[in-house]
């Protein structure tokens, strides 16, 4: 009843339809302009102004994007940071160890001084962002190639950045919108020093693993905890001792109110890339080219890293997070050629160019547009087996650590070799460091195994495409199993070990590295991938200019509707709705749209790699032992449903009420979310966030942690 009175307003009151909730990525700075109203009528309290002010405090300080490619929020005035459990993932495993396995076992912080520094982490917070499109604009004109275009429009950029860092203390970013219609600068302020404080074991903040990855019902805790530290003036320092927990501009009031259907909910974020005006030929090579390679390979790769996981916890910490992350995408991208295939995107699309190619076509478009359609068209005819190519060779390059010496260790050791003894002096700390590095993450035995396999996949489904020459012949030679020369150069090669390195420092040889068996395939691979022939060169270009133009004539002629810029990992926010799906059997709650842990548990399976559940959380659900988390209908609930449009990059994001109130913290999408990079579909595609409550259940009633929460500022 409610709905029909407020859609009866919206229909007397010619609410713009073009603006939509639910879709759409949107600016901070253009809030004010294009959403404020529509969001207040759906539940929002705060200003414009209160969501994103250059100079007062808003709810932009209290976000960050964590560690350059997950988003986290700042929830105390003690720089406490919350983000997913999988963006902590990689920072937990390296500051784990078969003794104290952090990762298997959850770990809490039960002072400051037992907080955690990992190698390398940092957050970014956002200063501020401006239109700089006219100005880069007007350094380009249409008679340049794309290469030339591209040089203009970098010196400007230059010229920006330098402008606005102040000395170094900003990181300046000029980013391209709408395929470089657009152009906007993003002020932004690093902090590297930063320290996990806590996480739940593995079997809760991954709970579910793979077979519940991009899925609904859902009952992951995915969430951990860090702390930033600056120095005694609040500014970013490297790490010491001295630093101190810094006092965020703004932090996030927890609402432990719970959230029901229809309440209005949005998210601020890093998603980092859609592909919305991707045309039609470019699904279709990723449905039938790209992806369906990209899932073989990195099957294979995760094959032969779990051989390995499965016999020891050391094991298992060296690759649990590669594993992860392959994984991933993995499913992410069979989940793409599914769902992208049921919805008939590529038809979709190519109707709406259809009807862009007769409006191109009239008399008036036609010498700046007439072509566009057909030049992409033509792009994609010719790179498809290369596109198929391209994803055998990434994942070999993504899961092999070897395959990729040619960029990182060895081109050390050849400048090192070429250098004379005082450089050398001078270079040898760092490429140790280096050493010390890669070994940490690398097992020999499985990395054979990884390479091997990845040149026989390799070898033998790439090549509707020249494959690396090198890799063609050591194939001829040994009936394309790789595993014998894999083996051999392995054990010839100074780059297999720490002592090999060392030993190659003190006695240098520029012949041994450049002849090395695995430098010399690692450079032959990395060669052939970056190269093309004139043909695909010049294509790519006209498909560049084309491309830019198929986004401006589709806004100029309104066949297009998309307000909102492709995600390119810069800040934006997204408003919805907590909205449920239709009924499921495989979800007992009442309604779908949140889980529970009594659902949980029904999912446990003892011992189990994905399902096992810790003894406690058995037990305190036995005894319904929620304390103060408890939802009003008795139960405890774990996640739950929005409608809000978000990627990849928005893991970890703050999912907040009318107010701005942290009520909990998006972490995935379902399986029909998937096809979200390419098209937005607001009857099927889902954000699937941990509920703050659940949060803090783990963290005070389940691991003890109570003065973790009593550092926040709850509100019911
Ligand atoms: N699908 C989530 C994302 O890409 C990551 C979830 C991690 N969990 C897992 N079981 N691998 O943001």
């Amino acid at each position: 009843m409610k709905k029909l009175l407020l859609s009866l307003i919206a229909a007397i009151m010619l609410v713009p339809s073009s603006v939509k909730a639910d879709e759409g990525m949107w600016f901070l700075m253009f809030i004010e302009r294009l959403n404020h109203r529509d969001m207040q009528k759906m539940g929002l309290q705060l200003t414009a102004e209160e969501i994103y002010s250059i100079n007062n405090h808003s709810l932009k300080d209290a976000i960050v994007q964590f560690n350059g490619g997950c988003t986290a929020e700042l929830v105390s005035k003690d720089g406490l940071v919350l983000t997913n459990h999988h963006c902590g993932y990689d920072a937990i495993a390296e500051l784990s160890t078969a003794e104290k396995n952090h990762l298997k076992n959850g770990f809490w912080a039960s002072s400051r001084k037992e907080e955690m520094k990992p190698s390398s982490l940092f957050v970014r917070f956002f200063v501020r962002m401006d239109d700089c499109t006219k100005r880069i604009l007007a350094q380009v004109n249409d008679n340049m190639s794309e290469a030339e275009r591209e040089k203009a429009i970098n010196a400007e950029i230059a010229k920006i950045e330098k402008e606005n860092n102040e000395g170094g203390k900003y990181v300046v970013s000029v980013r391209s919108f709408f395929q470089g219609n657009e152009f906007y600068y993003f002020v932004y302020q690093d902090y590297k020093d930063v320290r996990l404080v806590g996480t739940p074991p593995e079997s809760l903040g991954k709970f579910g693993g793979d077979t519940d990855n991009w899925e609904w019902p859902r009952h992951t805790a995915d969430f951990s905890m860090f702390r930033v530290y600056g120095d005694a003036n609040g500014n970013p320092a490297e790490y010491s001792e001295n630093n101190v927990p810094l006092k965020p501009k703004h932090y996030l009031p927890v609402n432990i109110g719970g959230v029901q259907e229809n309440d209005f909910a949005m998210i601020l974020g890093y998603p980092g890339r859609t592909n919305r005006w991707m045309p039609a030929a470019g699904i279709e090579q990723n449905v039938k080219f790209a992806y369906p390679a990209w899932v073989e390979g990195a099957k294979v790769g995760m094959d032969n890293m779990k051989k390995y996981m499965n016999q020891s916890d050391a094991l298992n910490l060296i690759y649990a997070s590669k594993f992860a992350s392959t994984a991933n995408y993995w499913k992410n991208r069979q989940g793409m050629i599914d769902a992208l295939t049921k919805f008939g995107t590529a038809k979709t699309k190519a109707a709406q160019e259809a009807k862009f190619n007769a409006w191109a076509n009239k008399k008036e478009n036609k010498a700046k547009y007439g072509n566009v359609v057909e030049t992409i068209n033509n792009y994609y005819k010719l790179t498809n087996e290369k596109s198929r190519h391209d994803n055998y060779m990434m994942q070999l390059l993504r899961t092999s650590a070897f395959a990729t010496v040619g960029r990182t260790m060895g081109r050390q050791l050849e400048n090192y070799a070429k250098a004379d003894a005082a450089k050398r002096a001078q270079m040898a700390p760092a490429i140790l460091e280096m050493a010390e590095e890669m070994f940490k993450e690398v097992h020999i035995p499985a990395e054979k195994d990884i390479l091997a396999a990845q040149l026989n996949l390799y070898s033998t489904k790439a090549t509707g495409y020249a494959i690396a020459p090198l890799v063609e012949k050591i194939g001829k030679e040994n009936n394309g199993d790789f595993t014998k020369y894999v083996n051999a150069a392995f054990d010839l090669s100074i780059f297999t070990s720490k002592d090999r390195i060392k030993a190659f420092l003190d006695l240098p040889s520029e012949g041994m590295i450049t002849n090395d068996p695995l430098y010399v395939l690692s450079n032959d691979m990395l060669t052939h991938f970056n190269s093309k022939s004139d043909a695909i060169a010049k294509a790519q270009n006209d498909y560049g200019a084309a491309f830019r133009k198929l986004v401006e004539g589709l806004r100029e002629s309104k066949i297009g509707t998309i307000k909102y810029p492709d995600a390119n990992s810069t800040l934006r926010l997204t408003y919805g709705k907590v909205r449920s799906l239709p009924a499921d059997k495989r979800n007992d709650a009442k309604i779908n749209n949140y889980t529970t842990l009594a659902g949980q548990v029904k999912k446990y399976k003892k011992g189990d790699a994905e399902f096992d559940l810790p003894e406690r959380v058995l037990e305190m659900n036995k005894n319904k032992d929620f304390g103060r988390y408890a939802d009003k209908d008795g139960s405890l609930h774990v996640n739950f449903l929005t409608d809000n449009d978000i990627t990849g990059g928005n893991s970890g994001s703050p999912v907040l009420n009318g107010k701005g109130e942290l009520i909990g913290l998006a972490f995935d999408g379902n399986i029909e979310a998937m096809a979200g990079d390419v098209i937005f579909d607001k009857k099927l595609q889902r954000t699937i966030n941990v509920d703050i409550r659940y949060v803090l259940w783990v963290i005070e009633n389940f691991s003890g942690a109570k003065h973790i929460v009593d550092e926040m500022t709850l509100v019911k």
